[in-house]
């Protein structure tokens, strides 16, 4: 392999990057980013990838979840404390399903940029650049607004660094400690049809641990405390590389703007600008693997992104669709056996499941969701495999953004709360159910006295 540096990326080609008016303005931006301090330190990156090793081998469980695209004006504290909340209430109950302990990592507090399949939108007869991100431009469709702006590289810094403070500090100050899950609680969802058994789910997992706790004569301890982690698609180079810092003491080269950074589908090329990049980086990282990738394809990401089958390095996020995860799973299991490496499976079962309704609205049903899930256990299961995670785009937010659900949501529905800007995500309800769905298929014959794993 040639020497990697974190610039090195730019001698390759770069699909998804933007056009801006004035490389000067972006230089500046750019250095001043480099310039300032970083999000995450090197202890906790590598704290989650001991996790992830863990997760692979079947000892833990990872949630990945949040908005497909974050927005600055989002940036408020009810916003994130309902995203954590659901985060919480999904892992408490995934946690019941699976008896292991489950890593939350959010899709926020970077999670700017979005890759689009067109670099220019019409409408109504004018033709602007598309939105690719509050990282890079604005939703409005305005020559303005559209236009890239390198200053709001430093504003969705700002705003990431503003959101991991505020989580920080309120999992710092005892919200997710799990002896008081009342703190999740959210006020809109007391009358769903979901709230009880969620909360003698809840009630179950305070016993288990106060049991432990009597048992042990002290409180659980580490265990009583979650953690968050951060994670976005590592997808706007010049950003990612200015947050790419030598930690003093290891020598090593990371991306301190988040712990787990991801390339995406339309990203994922082996002789690419983001493999390159991401190839010398040392946080454990994400590969999304869509029904495109071949399976010499994904043995050349395997031999440059995991050439040392480092444990907890190499997360695969598969994300095929319902209706092609039959035929396209097993030979990515296979292509991985024969490699000889060790990978954590996670199930992505949104972004091969998008369609629009009549009214051309984009979206996705809450069944074909599932079923990839289903499906997605079942394979990995028959194939001698294992399925260690999951990856949604969900919100705690009351929005009408998905069909299905508990509540039968109709395209109807989706007129009276529909905010993405980018794709359709789960709801508060609709996120449950699908945490309480999970932890059915992964333990099939749960009873209520059953024991559970707290963490
Ligand atoms: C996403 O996660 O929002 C995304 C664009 O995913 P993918 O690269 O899998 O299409
Ligand atoms: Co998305």
């Amino acid at each position: 392999m040639p020497p990697w540096s974190p610039p090195s990326w730019r001698s390759k080609p770069a699909a998804q990057q933007v056009a801006y008016a004035s490389e000067a303005a972006l230089s500046l931006a750019v250095s001043h980013l480099a310039s300032l301090p970083p999000l995450v330190t090197s202890w906790e990156v590598e704290s989650l990838k001991s996790q992830l090793a863990e997760a692979a081998q079947g000892k833990r469980f990872l949630l990945q979840g949040g908005d497909c695209a974050e927005q600055l004006h989002d940036c408020n504290a009810d916003t994130i404390a309902n995203k954590l909340k659901i985060l919480l209430q999904m892992s408490l109950v995934l946690v019941q399903g699976s008896g292991k302990p489950v890593i939350r990592v959010g899709r926020f507090a970077g999670q700017y940029a979005k890759p689009r399949s067109e670099d220019l939108e019409r409408r109504s007869g004018a033709t602007l650049p598309s939105y690719r991100g509050d990282l890079v431009n604005r939703t409005g469709f305005t020559e303005a607004e559209r236009t890239p702006d390198p200053q709001l590289l430093l504003r969705a810094y700002e705003r990431s660094a503003l959101t991991l403070n505020f989580i920080r500090s309120l999992v710092k100050g005892g919200f997710a400690d799990l002896h008081h899950p009342e703190n999740w609680d959210l006020d809109f969802a007391r009358h769903s049809p979901l709230a009880g058994e969620y909360h003698a789910m809840a009630h179950r997992v305070v016993e288990a641990l106060r049991f432990m706790e009597n048992i042990g004569g002290v409180r659980a301890g580490e265990m009583e405390w979650v953690d968050f982690f951060t994670s976005h698609e590592g997808l706007h180079l010049a950003y990612e590389e200015a947050q790419t810092r030598q930690a003093p003491s290891r020598k090593r080269w990371y991306n301190l703007s988040t712990h787990l950074p991801w390339i995406g589908v339309r990203t994922a090329d082996p002789s690419g600008a983001h493999v390159e990049y991401f190839r010398g980086i040392n946080n454990p990282i994400g590969v999304k693997v869509g029904p495109d990738m071949t399976k010499q394809g994904l043995v050349q990401l395997l031999d440059i992104l995991h050439p040392h089958d480092e444990p907890g390095r190499l997360t695969l996020i598969h994300r095929f669709g319902h209706a092609r995860i039959g035929d396209c799973l097993p030979r990515m299991i296979e292509a991985v056996r024969t490699a000889g490496k060790t990978v954590l499976w996670c199930c992505d079962p949104m972004h091969g499941n998008t369609r629009h309704t009549a009214d051309g609205i984009k979206t996705r049903h809450f069944d074909d969701i599932l079923r990839e899930l289903e499906q997605a256990f079942s394979i990995h299961r028959a194939s001698g495999s294992s399925l260690g995670g999951v990856h949604f785009e969900l919100t705690g937010e009351d929005v009408t953004e998905c069909l299905g659900g508990a509540r039968n949501l109709s395209a109807a529905d989706l007129k009276r709360a529909y905010r993405s800007e980018v794709d359709p995500r789960l709801n508060y309800e609709q996120s449950l159910e699908m945490a309480m769905l999970i932890a059915r298929i992964l333990r099939p014959d749960v009873a209520s006295s059953d024991p559970v794993t707290a963490e």
